[in-house]
């Protein structure tokens, strides 16, 4: 067993990594309001939601890599993370959400309700939206002590919004679907690692 950094250094490389996933949004605020040389160009609402969109994605993802990543590497101090990366996931597919329902329609629930019913793949967004709700309400230490085995069994809901995450990303797509098709590689192999561990001793 290697050993695990002191808390100090624990603390620092948390601060480390809560600024660098704060990053992109700090990226999206300078070019929102044109600072700095930054801007979202012609099509502003657009590429805000498509930058917050595959940020989102992106922390899904990585929150997904960090238990197949403790056990090849045994570094069991990595889970540390895993709740601060989830959130960031939650925070950048939140305003991906805002920016569709506030500054692309406008709050006109008739129209938002209409995407959700006859567009699919919002349909697909939505749902693993919702499913991420609840996990991001129960992430402090005191719900996790509250419902015991029932935490895990609810955060399992990750699994199934992150595959309807990729869904709904490779659906929108008009033509070329190279992007999707890496993120749902990536998502495949991360699952796949899971698996194959679960199926090596089913007792875990
Ligand atoms: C887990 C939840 C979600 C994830 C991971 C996600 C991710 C993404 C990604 C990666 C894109 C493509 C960005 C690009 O082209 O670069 C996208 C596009 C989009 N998403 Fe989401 N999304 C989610 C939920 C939602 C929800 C709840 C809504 C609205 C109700 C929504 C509405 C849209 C729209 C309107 C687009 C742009 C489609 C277009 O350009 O034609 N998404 N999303």
């Amino acid at each position: 067993m290697r050993r695990a950094p002191s808390n100090a250094t624990l603390r620092a490389l948390k601060v480390m990594v809560f600024a660098a996933a704060l990053l992109p949004a700090v990226f999206l605020v300078l070019a929102t309001f044109e600072i700095g040389g930054q801007s979202l160009g012609a099509n502003p609402i657009e590429e805000l939601l498509h930058e917050a969109g595959e940020w989102g994605l992106r922390f899904l993802l990585i929150t997904l890599a960090v238990t197949p990543l403790r056990r090849i590497s045994g570094l069991n101090w990595l889970v540390r993370f895993r709740r601060m990366l989830g959130l960031f996931a939650f925070f950048y597919i939140s305003v991906h959400f805002l920016v569709y329902a506030l500054l692309d329609q406008r709050l006109a629930l008739g129209p938002i309700f209409e995407d959700i019913v006859e567009r699919p793949y919002i349909t697909l967004g939505i749902v693993a939206l919702l499913m991420l709700i609840p996990l991001a309400l129960t992430s402090t230490k005191g719900m996790m002590r509250r419902l015991g085995r029932r935490w895990q069994a609810l955060h399992r809901l990750v699994y199934p919004a992150a595959i309807l995450g990729v869904w709904h990303f490779w659906w929108q797509v008009k033509e070329d679907i190279r992007e999707p098709v890496i993120y749902a590689v990536i998502l495949a192999v991360l699952l796949g690692i899971r698996l194959f561990y679960r199926l090596r001793s089913p007792a875990r």
